[in-house]
């Protein structure tokens, strides 16, 4: 039907099509340099990149989703290798740059087997069978961990910071970190721990060094109270959160007052003046020694607040409303005359502290024990963001080394055991989806590889000596980007947890099917760009 005719145009005009090997290049090229372009910061000797936005904004970073995030991606092939680094920062927190890296490897053998004609359908086959192989070596050779090491639980945190910029304090920060996870971890009834990382909250302040950054078990308001004679310090404190105003509204029309007497006036005054007193007596009828309001205070209010000894803070953040509610048990109010004791919170303490130049709220002591916060330091408001990043690697991978309970060692031994037994599998299989196998198994060396780049040495040198070791039975031998040389990350205390490995190489392998799966892009005028090289943002490096 139609065969030989002339062409069916179902296309709108200025749509643009790739096909075939074409269409499967220009992906794979795109998602190539995706990879690329984070391949540099991989490991404790990778580098920094400084990524400047639109507006002119630097964001200092070595971890691969920021530095993803930030650059404006539009090949659709190289946006899904951005969302691979997303999902795993979704699922692990950590990790990133290894799966995208491999990802963008796997593309790689996989386009060397497509100029020797190897069919992607083939590739793609050998791969998912490849793939469920690596998860099973994975499980093997993952080590037990329980929520009760915590030298352990603190070693996975260190090896998490070693390529950041707080590397230098990883260890005080590890110890940070493990306190603040296991004082917010939860225990079902089948005994499985579980962590819900709301519960950590970080206050950040510039001005000082990182190391200065502290724990606090409860919450940090970025507020004060609003008059300086109100106490400083409240002990036993009943917390009052009112999402209301103590103001007078104002009528909406413009009401004319005829005062013909100057004792109107002050009668006027007076019922103003009432009225607040009003809404504050009955805050404290409750018993009420802090409050905390998301709207305004009026001046007379918080004189009245003062005199009455109350602790009162305006204009607090929504999201800070709410955690004030879940961690000291009160209700947040809406109606200020209809307050009622039972609303009320608890905190043991809740103290003004001096934070540099400014004055912050400490509530500790709270009802729910599973709140804590981290007052995060750092010379500069970049530092500071930088030591939060870390910080969030660093819990993360702490969170998941408890609710898996395993964990592998670094360094790329890991990638390269899989290699190895990927290899004897390959033979096994046999067939045509031996070669795609054997192709997955290599791809799997771009970890020891590329840390071993990083670190200024001879890639193949480190991979072929790392295969040796593995051969001979040292299943934990990685490379040392200090002393260059191939060792055991097991008496190294390179580890992490198995998620980040089960995740990256998952996630990798998806992408990279889905991509190898494309022969055929169509594209509307405007939406995306399928031509590998013309990729705005991507420059940089
Ligand atoms: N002390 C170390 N020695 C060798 N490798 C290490 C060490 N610390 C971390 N690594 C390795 O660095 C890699 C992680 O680097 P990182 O920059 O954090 O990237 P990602 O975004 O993938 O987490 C992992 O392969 C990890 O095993
Ligand atoms: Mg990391």
């Amino acid at each position: 039907m139609g065969m030989g005719n002339a062409p069916i145009i179902i296309l709108k005009e200025g749509t643009k099509r790739e096909r075939g090997k074409d269409a499967q290049f220009n992906n794979i090229t795109a998602a190539k340099a995706i990879s690329d372009a984070v391949r540099s910061s991989l490991g404790p000797r990778g580098m920094d990149k400084m990524l400047v936005d639109s507006m002119g904004d630097v964001v200092i970073t070595n971890d691969g989703v920021t530095i993803l995030k930030e650059m404006d991606v539009q090949h659709p092939a190289a946006k899904m290798l951005v969302e691979v680094a997303k999902t795993q920062d979704a699922e692990v927190g950590d990790g990133t740059t290894t799966s995208v890296i491999l990802a963008g490897e796997l593309l790689k053998k996989a386009t060397d087997l497509i100029d020797a004609n190897v069919h992607p359908t083939i590739i793609a086959n050998g791969y998912r069978l490849a793939n469920e192989k690596a998860q099973e070596v994975l499980k093997n050779i993952a080590k037990k961990v329980t929520i009760d090491d915590e030298a352990n639980l603190k070693l996975i945190a260190q090896t998490a910071m070693i390529s950041k910029s707080v590397s230098g304090s990883r260890e005080y920060f590890a110890n940070m970190v493990v306190d603040a996870v296991k004082t917010v971890v939860d225990k079902d009834a089948d005994g499985k721990y579980t962590v819900d990382l709301k519960n950590i909250q970080t206050v950040k302040k510039a001005g000082s060094r990182m190391d200065e950054s502290y724990l606090v078990k409860g919450l940090i308001i970025d507020k004060e109270p609003v008059q300086p004679s109100m106490p400083k310090c409240v002990k036993d404190a009943k917390i009052a959160l009112v999402d209301a105003a103590f103001e007078v509204k104002k009528t909406e029309i413009d009401a004319k007052i005829q005062i013909t007497d100057p004792a109107q006036i002050s009668a006027f005054v007076a019922e103003e003046e009432n009225m607040l007193r009003e809404m504050v007596d009955k805050i404290k009828s409750t018993g009420a020694n802090v409050v905390f309001c998301q709207k305004g205070i009026d001046d007379l209010a918080q004189h009245f607040f003062s005199k009455a000894g109350i602790y009162a803070c305006r204009r607090v953040k929504k999201s800070d409303m709410e955690r004030l509610g879940r961690s000291t048990g009160a209700n947040i109010i809406n109606k200020i005359m209809e307050i009622d004791a039972s609303d009320l919170g608890y905190a043991e303490k809740v103290e003004l502290k001096k934070v540099e130049d400014e004055e912050m709220t400490f509530i500790t002591g709270v009802k729910d024990p599973k709140t804590v916060s981290i007052l995060v330091r750092g010379g500069t408001n970049h530092v500071a963001d930088e030591v939060e990043r870390s910080l969030v690697d660093a819990w993360s991978v702490v969170k998941v080394a408890i609710e898996d309970g395993m964990m592998v060692t670094g360094g790329g031994s890991t990638a390269m055991e899989i290699a190895m037994q990927l290899r004897d599998y390959a033979a096994s299989v046999g067939g045509r989806a031996q070669i795609a196998i054997e192709a997955y198994a290599s791809a799997m060396e771009v970890i020891p590889s590329t840390l071993a780049e990083n670190a200024g040495h001879d890639p193949i040198d480190i991979v072929i000596e790392m295969r040796k070791q593995h051969k001979a039975g040292r299943k934990y031998d990685g490379f040392n980007p200090y002393t260059g040389k191939v060792e055991d990350m097991a008496a190294l205390n390179v580890i992490e947890p198995y998620r980040i490995g089960k995740q990256a190489i998952n996630s990798a392998t998806d992408a990279a099917i889905m991509i190898l799966r494309i022969d055929d892009v169509i594209a509307a005028r405007g939406g995306g760009q399928p031509q590998g090289g013309d990729m705005p943002g991507m420059d940089d490096d």
